[in-house]
């Protein structure tokens, strides 16, 4: 019989917190925003915000600090943040990419794995270019690319579809619980990367790609799905 990883031809990684780490900058950003409307938010809270869409994170935001605005000022608030947080990106560099995932990449598609960038962010291109990895990628789908956002599961579906494999051939690397749910309303196989505490539903976690070889985590995460079945 064939098992999980015979199956598995394509990975899917998300970029914010997966590929590089721009969840700090966003945390920045946002903080700045805050601070500016005369109240402030702790970095724990801010990991609710992890996946969650520009427009999104901002009434969550404005929640935490009970502030009511109008469409329209929300619009300009969520257009500063996000130029506060295009120049705050502006810097990257090929070594801000997270320990260890570059390596992990090369090895997947050495092995013939095809590999799809699938973020929420409009700005994934510019983190792309600047850390050099814009032209890796068989497929990217953007924040620009997609309609609808996470959990529900297009900018995943739209990956897969750009690299020709069903959901089932394919996994999805994540650092959010709400992408989490995401691929798993997609039916794709999921590894969470952070704490199994953030990320219960995924079918299998590990910290970050530091230390994890190609060939050893498929057959882990494999092992992992023959006990869970
Ligand atoms: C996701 C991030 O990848 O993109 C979120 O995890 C962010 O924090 C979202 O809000 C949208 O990003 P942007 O750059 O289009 O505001």
């Amino acid at each position: 019989m064939e098992g999980i990883s015979e199956q598995i031809k394509g990975f899917i990684f998300n970029l914010d917190g997966v590929v590089v780490d721009t969840a700090r900058y966003h945390y920045i950003a946002w903080r700045r925003l805050a601070n500016q409307l005369g109240f402030d938010f702790s970095a724990v809270q801010h990991e609710e915000l992890r996946g969650l869409s520009r427009m999104a994170s901002l009434e969550k935001i404005l929640e935490w600090g009970d502030i009511y605005m109008t469409e329209a000022e929300k619009l300009h608030w969520s257009d500063v943040k996000n130029n506060w947080y295009v120049a705050l990106i502006s810097n990257l560099k090929p070594g801000d990419l997270l320990p260890g995932v570059l390596h992990f990449m090369r090895q997947a598609r050495e092995a013939g794995m095809k590999i799809a960038l699938a973020s929420a962010s409009k700005s994934a291109r510019q983190v792309l270019r600047s850390t050099r990895m814009e032209t890796f990628f068989d497929a990217i789908i953007d924040g620009n690319s997609t309609r609808k956002a996470i959990p529900d599961p297009e900018c995943y579906m739209l990956a897969a579809q750009a690299i020709g494999m069903h959901p089932s051939e394919c996994v999805i690397f994540e650092d959010a619980a709400l992408g989490v749910q995401a691929g798993l309303a997609g039916g794709f196989h999921v590894i969470g990367i952070g704490n199994p505490e953030y990320l219960p539903l995924a079918h299998f976690v590990i910290p970050g790609f530091e230390d994890q070889t190609y060939s050893g985590l498929l057959a882990r995460f494999s092992e992992s799905m023959v006990s869970h079945s």
